[in-house]
């Protein structure tokens, strides 16, 4: 089931997802001890970060995560490492010890699969959870095409339910890239999906018209998901 909650404009949408994410966050400090979150990359997410920063006054055991990486340097300015780096880590008060940033190391080092086999040992290490590491929070992205992750219309990755990471060619440049799998996103505690924008309305209405494989967000309704969009890209 995919509830969706509609904000004024996309700061407004913004404010909100960085609520989510900070709430998540403090309750699975206070509950667990830990905190692991699976962030989005793109455009949208950017002012989530930069409000974020200001949302958690401590990120000790705070695990930040990719729900998806594109396969280039992590200082490349495509690389979601970079915009994480640009928006939330350069924002951190001074004297806040920083959070645990989980990198998909290797993701431009030319073998997209082998980067994504890494991260999959990186997150059955690091996340409690069996037989799937279960993530407090998974902050997700909408493509205009319905694509979320790294998972694009029809591609066969959607139908993995072993590997939890892999290397995909994807529809959006840069186009290799190495992307979380429906069943580590589907166990998230919470998942929110976070869109904005006119250019995202075709893609917001597909993904509440039902679950198929031709929109992939519409695959995260098995899961405990909220859409946040803006009015603009809302349903009328
Ligand atoms: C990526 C994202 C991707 C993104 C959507 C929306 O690495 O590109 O993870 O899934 O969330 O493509 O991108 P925008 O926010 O830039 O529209």
């Amino acid at each position: 089931m995919i509830a969706l909650t509609v904000a004024e404009d996309a700061e407004a949408a913004a404010r909100t997802c960085a609520e989510r994410v900070a709430a998540a966050i403090a309750a699975a400090r206070r509950e667990r001890g830990a905190a692991h979150v699976a962030l989005a990359g793109g455009r949208t997410p950017a002012r989530t970060y930069e409000l974020l920063a200001g949302l958690v006054d401590d990120w000790s055991d705070v695990h930040l995560w990719f729900g998806d990486e594109r396969c280039v340097p992590l200082d490349d300015p495509g690389s979601n490492h970079h915009l994480l780096a640009r928006t939330l880590l350069a924002r951190l008060p001074d004297g806040v010890s920083p959070p645990v940033v989980h990198a998909v190391e290797g993701a431009g080092g030319g073998d997209p699969p082998a980067a994504a086999a890494a991260y999959e040992r990186a997150l059955r290490a690091g996340i409690p959870g069996e037989p799937i590491p279960r993530l407090d929070f998974n902050l997700l992205g909408l493509g205009e095409d319905g694509h979320t992750a790294s998972l694009f219309p029809d591609d066969p990755a959607l139908a993995e339910r072993e590997r939890l990471c892999v290397a995909v060619h994807g529809s959006k440049p840069p186009f290799e890239r190495v992307t979380l799998t429906l069943p580590v996103l589907l166990a998230a505690r919470a998942i929110v999906v976070l869109t904005a924008g006119t250019g995202k309305a075709w893609a917001v209405g597909a993904m509440l018209a039902g679950p198929s494989a031709r929109v992939p967000a519409s695959l995260l309704a098995d899961g405990a998901v909220e859409l946040i969009a803006d009015r603009a890209s809302a349903p009328t």
